[in-house]
């Protein structure tokens, strides 16, 4: 990306306006580094990057979805690194956001496509309708399909915020009436990064729009188009319930005394050992919690079919209580595997984890 010739202030220009401290940058370019698993020293580098950085006009389309993943962005507690992702880019198009209505607000949309063809960010929440010409959810009379396919040719990138984008979500479980479709089944001559979550961490869409304004590119991507730096482990990878789980210690009901001890929520059908995610280190509201510390078992929210992958409430498989024999290679079916497979992952990312795990987001 050319930082230069895009159209906007710089992002440094743009947080002296804003009154937000060096300090406070400072701060949050260094959990970036950290939650994208950068070398160290790697912060004062993104640094010096964004602050030169022009801020990228975005285009954020809003589909077939539920509004949660545009809650989820902004319905945080401030100043927070979640609410520095709005001064890295210039919110062009929003319509739930955004001030203007009717005609004003399709003309901005317009306006930004034609004056930063081939530059602008297209987010995209909701998955689009296909079905019967995709008439079954229109924006100012004009198809999801219609809209997503025009803006996606002046495009630099698409990046699906939830599970709806990236890989159809609940829209598309059975028996999908409107034939909702991810992103990536439609647009094929872009990058398309997903960022998959029902809805997703808000400090995940920042990272990921840091990395490119850093690097102008996208970072690098697992075999379901999301970022490795934040889906390469397991939320039971990093759970902090994990010791009771290899102690064979499993709450049976959510109101017996294992609950209320905190064990383990494997046969209360938490599906952590299969489910690609940040939760349990990076959490939400400002690192304060994720499901699992609530006392609810992950539904798998950020995985594909989630939503049709059966009950909730039935454990993945029969859990192993020593998990140093399965990773010496016992036999193992089903979420064994993907826990022996994490165990070797799991010390090469320790370190930078627990650079994390003392920076938390509260600190901004
Ligand atoms: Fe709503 Fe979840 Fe879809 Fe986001 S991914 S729009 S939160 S249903
Ligand atoms: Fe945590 Fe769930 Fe794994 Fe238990 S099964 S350790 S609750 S992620
Ligand atoms: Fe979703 Fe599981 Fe995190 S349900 S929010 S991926 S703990």
């Amino acid at each position: 990306m050319d930082h230069e010739t895009l159209g906007y202030e710089t992002l440094g220009e743009c947080l002296a306006q804003q009154g937000i401290s060096r300090r406070a940058f400072l701060k949050f370019c260094t959990a970036m580094a950290t939650l994208m698993a950068l070398p160290p020293g790697s912060a004062a580098a993104i640094a010096e990057a964004l602050i030169k950085a022009k801020r990228p006009s975005v285009i954020w389309l809003s589909f077939q979805e539920c509004t949660g993943c545009t809650e989820s962005l902004t319905r945080s507690h401030t100043p927070t690194l979640e609410s520095l992702i709005f001064d890295m880019i210039s919110l062009d198009y929003h319509h739930t956001l955004q001030a203007a209505s009717g005609y004003g607000a399709e003309k901005s949309r317009e306006d930004a496509m034609q004056k930063f063809f081939g530059k602008y960010l297209l987010v995209v929440d909701g998955s689009v309708p296909v079905k019967d010409g995709g008439i079954y959810s229109t924006i100012a009379g004009r198809t999801n399909l219609d809209l997503l396919q025009e803006a996606a040719k002046g495009a630099a990138a698409i990046i699906a915020v939830g599970s709806c984008a990236s890989f159809g979500g609940i829209p598309n479980a059975k028996p999908n009436p409107t034939g909702a479709v991810p992103v990536s089944e439609l647009i094929k001559d872009k990058p398309i990064i997903n960022i998959s979550g029902c809805p997703p961490i808000p400090a995940v869409i920042a990272g990921v729009l840091a990395h490119y304004l850093t690097f102008g590119e996208l970072p690098e991507l697992d075999d379901l188009g999301r970022p490795k730096s934040f889906y390469g482990e397991t939320i039971h990878d990093r759970c902090y319930r994990r010791p009771f789980y290899d102690q064979g210690k499993f709450a049976k009901s959510f109101d017996d005394e294992g609950a209320r001890n905190g064990w383990c929520l494997f046969e209360l059908g938490c599906k952590g050992p299969t489910t690609h995610n940040a939760c349990a280190t990076t959490k939400w509201n400002g690192g304060t919690s994720f499901p699992i510390e609530s006392g609810h078992g992950c539904l798998g929210c950020s995985e594909p079919l989630f939503w049709d992958a059966g009950s909730f409430y039935t454990p993945l498989s029969a859990p192993t209580a020593n998990i140093e024999s399965i990773a010496a290679g016992s036999a193992v079916v089903g979420a064994g595997i993907a826990v022996a497979l994490s165990v070797a992952d799991r010390a090469k990312k320790r370190r930078a984890q627990q650079a994390h795990e003392k920076l938390t987001v509260k600190e901004l």
